[in-house]
């Protein structure tokens, strides 16, 4: 039991023994506190029930914490209009740190009832280098799988990229003039930008050339074997290039079902959903429309027109034949649900594509899919420090690896001016660290639906709320342990808590379980990554306040530990970020 769940049980017995009976006991809760000044947990339940008993609610509050038996525990004052305040008292808070110590999981509870979650997350379009917007997308998305499967989940991690699109007429185009076979070994994504470009370039030039490139696009859905070998090369050396970037960042996938995987899904079941009236030819093309089940306000298939509504379908099949996104997506969901059990799918993609999933998730419903849980994980934009979102120099937008190189660069500046290390070869691997995990701590700790200026300076600085900050607070937490001369066996039996940074240290410690959890609950890593800000603080105070090498018996065995613990928690905590830890920097 949680010491909430202790305390609350606790109340429930003064209750009782003061002869109350509880209408609605789900009501009776012990809480985090919301202000740490006056306890560390609080429950309203004095409040609550004082109005039905015809009591003064601060007198009623007094008589029931003179009845709470938890001495031993905590002490309870009464603050306002008749909370009741617990504060944990320090052998309390020295139990729990040595319970989480001595816990190879650091006390991190489990869910219930775990579930399969299907992760869909990165999903750039092939042949198109990922550009800065899929770093959002591939950095949420692994760490809220590496999460998911911390407290128990079944997490399946799917790459679902866009390898079927019409930008392969315009590859295919391109590389029959003139591929560079030598840079596509070296520089696989680059050289398929480029390609990819030309054709861009010369189509919006000229009709004929785009009509070429369309004629590329269709002999290779026809087909074509040339144009078939085309697009699997195409396909390697983009997975390959992209594999480079994923290994850089330390993200991975359990599979890589593309657009692509679902091609011959695509035609039954266009015909199954117009078989089941859930689809209707419209122009030529088929569609689905609402089925009016809702007000117009909340139905995805509505769209609001000078004050009217209107019809707003999905487009399943054009008038061409051609299937689309969304017609992928449905089989998608179809897929993962029959194949992979999901009960769960949570789609890592920006907020623009938010009409299209709402329409997904009610046609999936629609399709019987009632069971399975979708949700889209939406994120903001990426800005540049105009405020607009971020560009290059030219214009463009800006290439996910030149971004890392970028920032690979800025760490290695922070690093030749603080670093402790000697070789210039360690320095160098540790700026790769650094910049690269700098971008993806920036990303993390921010709301995901709140836009952020990307400020490469700010971001490598060892001061702030930054990746340096906790990875230096860790290695600090580290060093002590190499300092000690002697080789020590810590016990957690000599944990005890004096000092006031002590206790916070801990109270903070204790809440690392929590955090995790709301990290699912609420699709949000910032929530983790700002604990981890909070904690490495609370480490910070403890080592100014509180020396450890240099006090002595039990005192210093105690604060070896607490260092021992928070690196545990720091380096845990970390990782479920994506982000590994240095051991000296
Ligand atoms: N390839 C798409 C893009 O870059 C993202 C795909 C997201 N996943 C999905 N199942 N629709 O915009």
């Amino acid at each position: 039991m949680t010491i909430p769940e202790i305390l609350r049980e606790k109340v429930l017995s003064a209750l009782e023994s003061l002869e109350i009976a509880v209408p609605d006991p789900a009501r009776v809760q012990v809480t985090k506190a919301a202000d740490l000044r006056f306890g560390d947990f609080q429950s309203n339940i004095a409040m609550m029930l004082a109005k039905g008993l015809g009591k003064n609610p601060r007198e009623f509050a007094e008589d029931l914490s003179g009845r709470i038996a938890a001495e031993d525990l905590c002490e309870i004052s009464i603050a306002g209009p008749g909370f009741l305040n617990f504060t944990l008292k320090a052998e309390a808070w020295a139990g729990l740190a040595r319970a989480q110590w001595e816990s190879d999981d650091l006390s991190v509870s489990q869910v219930k009832a775990p579930q399969t979650i299907v992760v869909d997350f990165s999903a750039p379009n092939v042949a198109k280098p990922m550009h800065v917007g899929h770093i959002r997308s591939t950095i949420i998305g692994e760490c809220l799988s590496r999460v998911a499967t911390k407290i128990g989940h079944k997490v399946i991690k799917d790459n679902h990229i866009g390898d079927w699109g019409t930008q392969f007429g315009m590859v295919t185009w391109a590389w029959k003039k003139d591929v560079d076979e030598k840079r596509l070994e070296t520089e696989p994504l680059q050289e398929l930008l480029r390609l990819y470009r030309t054709a861009s370039d010369a189509s919006k030039e000229d009709e004929g050339t785009k009509e070429e490139c369309r004629a590329e696009l269709v002999k290779l859905q026809q087909g074509d074997p040339n144009n078939k070998a085309i697009w699997e090369r195409c396909l390697a050396l983009s997975r390959k290039g992209l594999n480079q970037i994923y290994d850089r960042l330390d993200v991975s996938f359990d599979h890589w079902m593309g657009e692509s995987a679902y091609n011959d899904a695509l035609a039954p079941l266009v015909e199954q959903l117009v078989g089941d009236d859930l689809a209707r030819e419209s122009d030529g093309a088929i569609c689905i429309f609402s089925n009016e089940a809702g007000k117009p306000k909340h139905d995805p298939f509505k769209i609001n027109r000078d004050g009217e509504w209107q019809d707003f379908p999905m487009m399943i099949r054009k008038s061409d034949g051609a299937f689309n996104y969304a017609t992928t997506d449905i089989a998608t969901v179809e897929h993962r649900v029959k194949e992979w059990n999901a009960d769960q799918i949570w789609y890592v993609v920006d907020f623009r594509q938010g009409g299209h999933f709402s329409q997904l998730f009610d046609t999936s419903k629609r399709l019987g899919h009632k069971e399975v849980n979708l949700v889209h994980v939406a994120f903001g934009t990426i800005l540049g420090k105009d405020g607009k979102p971020l560009k290059t120099r030219a214009g463009d937008l800006p290439q996910l690896e030149d971004v890392l190189n970028d920032a690979v660069k800025a760490a290695q500046i922070v690093v030749d001016q603080k670093s402790h290390l000697e070789t210039a070869e360690e320095k160098a691997s540790l700026a790769e660290l650094i910049g690269v995990n700098s971008v993806k701590f920036t990303e993390l700790s921010h709301h995901r639906m709140s836009d952020y200026v990307f400020d490469l300076d700010k971001m490598v600085a060892l001061e702030g709320d930054t990746a340096p900050y906790l990875l230096y607070s860790y290695v600090r937490s580290r060093s002590i342990f190499r300092k000690l001369n002697e080789k020590v066996k810590l016990k957690g039996g000599n944990l005890q808590l004096t000092e006031k940074s002590e206790i916070h240290l801990v109270r903070m410690l204790n809440r690392y379980s929590d955090q995790v959890h709301q990290v699912v609950e609420d699709y949000r890593p910032n929530l983790l990554a700002t604990y981890l800000l909070e904690l490495a603080r609370a480490f910070h105070s403890f080592f100014e306040a509180c020396p450890v090498l240099k006090s002595e018996g039990q005192t210093r065995e105690s604060r070896l530990i607490l260092c021992d613990l928070t690196s545990r928690v720091l380096k845990d905590g970390l990782n479920l970020l994506a982000i590994p830890v240095p051991e000296r920097m």
